[in-house]
């Protein structure tokens, strides 16, 4: 619990250095984000498509996420652990939006949710951020219903389209979200947002200008290669030296070169003969 984060700490982060978050989804890699001094940890539903294989996030279940909340909070020591809650488990009804975020602090671990949508979202954040329930907000580019929104595309290009973002912005800040990941939209867009609202904004493919930034770590590390949005940057490509160890590892196995006298267990001869004999 080395100076465990906490949401203050991350809304006094405003104006301030910039928060770095990066998602992880199992303890492994929770570890390594940890350890590399990251302020969030998200538990994204980015875990479809990245971990699970699924052609997008809205099939992603509330069980799904729980199961690996669990695992990456056993990685965690200092950074806040934010869970999305995946699509259909906050849109029904604000008893069952408010049931499915308290399964993911009591059953997962996590120490928020994260919730997509503006405006039209608002009032069920209130009521998340009301029973006690931390929430990031995520405006822009929203996966979950990216169908709606005619695609995977840059959201606010327009004046219109930009003075929707600002107002969805708005509403987050005043149902209480400590934080709100603005995803795909122009530069100068999100550092006025950023200016607009009194809570950091996180940003990805958002520009320099956010109060922090977000990446899906498969994506920052070169482990998914099916789709690389132009806002990644690519920091490792670890899909190489894998593919790399792993030929060598079948060329071994049929050589016989592994496993060799030191991966091998040896018994007195002695034990051998009597057991032939
Ligand atoms: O699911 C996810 O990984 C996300 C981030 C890209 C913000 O929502
Ligand atoms: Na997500």
């Amino acid at each position: 619990h080395l100076n465990k984060v906490t949401i203050p700490d991350i809304k006094h982060r405003k104006h301030g250095t910039p928060i770095a978050e990066l998602t992880a989804y199992d303890y492994p890699w929770a570890k390594l984000v940890d350890e590399a001094g990251i302020d969030i940890v998200l538990v994204g539903d980015s875990l479809g498509m990245v971990v699970l294989g699924y052609p997008d996030t809205v099939s992603v279940t509330m069980e799904e996420m729980i199961h690996h909340t669990r695992a990456v909070v056993r990685g965690v020591q200092r950074a806040l652990v934010v869970t999305d809650m995946p699509f259909g488990s906050y849109n029904s009804s604000i008893p069952e939006a408010i049931s499915n975020a308290t399964r993911i602090l009591k059953e997962g671990g996590a120490d928020a949710v994260k919730v997509e949508g503006g405006v039209e979202m608002a009032e069920t954040v209130a009521a998340i951020v009301r029973a006690g329930i931390p929430v990031q907000g995520h405006i822009g580019l929203t996966p979950q219903t990216a169908t709606s929104l005619g695609g995977f595309k840059v959201q606010g290009k327009s004046a219109q389209a930009a003075g929707k973002l600002i107002a969805d912005a708005r509403a987050l800040e005043e149902a209480g979200c400590f934080s709100v990941v603005l995803e795909a939209i122009p530069a100068p867009l999100a550092e006025h947002i950023t200016q607009e609202i009194t809570i950091p904004t996180i940003g990805i493919g958002a520009g320099p200008g956010c109060d922090g930034q977000v990446l899906v770590i498969h994506d920052a590390v070169g482990l998914y290669d099916r789709f690389t949005p132009k806002f990644v940057k690519q920091y490792a490509r670890l899909n190489e030296p894998v593919a790399k160890a792993l030929a060598q590892y079948k060329k071994d196995v049929e050589s016989r070169a592994f496993p060799a006298a030191e991966h091998s267990f040896t018994m007195k001869p002695e034990e051998m003969d009597k057991l032939l004999q």
